[in-house]
């Protein structure tokens, strides 16, 4: 679609396998947070769009439901192996849309590729169990269902990776799917629905509109037909989700985020752990639910930690995520660039000593974009910047007497996704894969960098237990049906006959 005449790409809504018009007559733009670039007008969907989407979805759900599993398989395998000879050029788009580096851009698509491969597999396992009866001639299974039309709502800050998560998972599952990307990386979803049709998936079973949340979301999460929520995003709009889905007693999945601990005891391998924290705490700018975002120190390392940290983090170089050689790029948007902005000053007006950037940068490039220097912080457990989500390149840093004060800080915030602990003991180790809340542990790793095939999700105020990725994927998205099979040719009364 081309809107007007301009070189920007109009786009509608993707509704039956089609670009069709909203009545709606608003747009909105995604532009590039380095450069400030237009790159398409999208629409700003109404509540009449989704129940469009809603619908073209319902009509689908027959079909899709009962086309073999293997079969919908083999459409995601397609759809991974055309992202996978696109991986360049889709690499770049996400990049030019969220601003990571490239290298992360890429690896953005290539965890989209790795996840429709893994899952697609599912489709020939979805597997139940069978069990014994306590009355013969019965027999006893499970079988996976699909849970019916599903709503998806995702993240900018992996805007290939966490889609094909959600929308691989529901669809080998058999569901059908209303999709509503996040605002500020439409593109990157535009192009991922019209792989998916490219690669032979039904019109109907995956149906986008894009706008805001407090509308086209809205509508999604509290529509009844629309029988469960997957959302990853803030707590506070994850906590909206769930109360307003919670009347229509919809199954709700959230991936709300994380204070993710970094632990460095006495007898870690020093270089390893501080390549580890510049990976992990300025890796996608901050802007990972995994990030790194707390680094906790035993006190007999910390001034050597500190002192070598603080000089590597001084030669990051920051600038045009498109070029190679850059370490961080632009954070997302001018709305997140504000909110890092004024989490560093809430940083030093709460005591904290700011020890390395804690600026916006300015002149040429950076003009034009949202950069914000890498930024580290000595600061007290308790102060605000350790305990609430910044999602942006900024690190504090808090000295731990041993190995038990560092866990007690590490498990006092309301978030658990990730977490990690540099040691050479396998006994701090273990204890720590005991005692560390949350849903994820690194061991001698940073607190990024999950693969698919493993669950992902969080405990405490990250999630409601639900997991994306690994064989947890499907739990996600389908329902257990329980089968009892009578060939006795008699009534037969559990729990009453002997
Ligand atoms: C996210 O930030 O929402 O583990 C997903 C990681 C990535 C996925 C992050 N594989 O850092």
């Amino acid at each position: 679609m081309n809107e007007g005449g301009s070189n920007v790409n109009g786009y509608g809504l993707y509704i039956c396998g089609e670009w069709i018009d909203s009545p709606s007559s608003q747009t909105f733009q995604t532009t590039n947070p380095a450069t400030g670039e237009v790159l398409a007008t999208f629409t700003k969907g109404t509540r009449e769009d989704v129940h469009k989407a809603i619908e073209a979805a319902e009509k689908a759900l027959p079909n899709w439901r009962r086309y073999p599993a293997p079969k919908r398989g083999e459409i995601l395998l397609k759809s991974a192996s055309i992202m996978r000879q696109r991986k360049d050029e889709l690499g770049e788009l996400v990049t030019k849309e969220m601003g990571k580096v490239i290298a992360e851009g890429r690896g953005d698509v290539q965890e989209a590729v790795d996840f429709l491969e893994y899952i697609s597999g599912e489709g020939r396992r979805l597997l139940g169990e069978t069990t014994t009866s306590e009355l013969p001639q019965k027999f006893c299974m499970t079988v996976r269902q699909p849970i019916g039309i599903v709503g998806c709502i995702t993240p900018w800050n992996f805007p290939m990776a966490v889609p094909c998560w959600k929308l691989g998972a529901a669809l080998i599952s058999g569901n059908t799917v209303v999709y509503k990307p996040a605002t500020l990386t439409p593109l990157c979803a535009a192009i991922l629905v019209e792989i998916f049709g490219e690669a032979g998936l039904p019109p109907g079973v995956l149906n986008m509109v894009t706008g805001p949340a407090d509308t086209v979301g809205r509508t999604i999460v509290e529509h009844p037909k629309i029988r469960a929520v997957s959302f990853t995003g803030g707590i506070a709009a994850g906590r909206d989700v769930y109360s307003r889905a919670s009347a229509s007693m919809k199954r709700v999945g959230l991936e709300l985020g994380g204070k993710n601990p970094l632990i460095i005891m006495d007898d870690a391998n020093i270089e390893l752990a501080i390549e580890g924290v510049l990976f992990g705490a300025f890796g996608t700018a901050g802007q990972r639910c995994t990030a790194t975002s707390r680094l906790i120190i035993h006190e007999k390392l910390y001034d050597e930690v500190l002192e070598k940290l603080l000089a590597r983090t001084k030669a990051l170089k920051i600038g045009d995520p498109m070029d190679p050689r850059v370490d961080v790029g632009p954070v997302s948007s001018g709305e997140q660039e504000k909110k890092i902005l004024k989490y560093i000053e809430i940083g030093v007006e709460e005591g904290a000593k700011l020890m390395c950037g804690g600026r916006k940068l300015r002149g040429s490039l950076y003009d034009k974009g949202f950069f914000i220097e890498p930024t580290i912080f000595e600061a007290r457990h308790g102060m605000r910047i350790t305990k609430e989500e910044m999602f942006g390149p900024v690190l504090p840093v808090i000295k731990a007497r041993d190995y038990e004060e560092a866990v007690r800080i590490s498990n006092d915030v309301d978030y658990g996704l990730s977490s990690s602990i540099y040691t050479r003991s396998i006994t701090t180790a273990y204890r720590a894969i005991d005692e560390l809340e949350a849903g994820i542990t690194y061991i001698n790793a940073p607190t990024i960098g999950a693969e698919v095939h493993l669950p992902f999700g969080g405990v405490k105020n990250t999630g409601t237990g639900a997991r994306e990725a690994g064989t947890a994927a499907i739990e996600e998205f389908t329902e257990i049906k329980t089968v009892f099979i009578d060939y006795s040719e008699r009534l037969q009364k559990a729990q009453i006959q002997d």
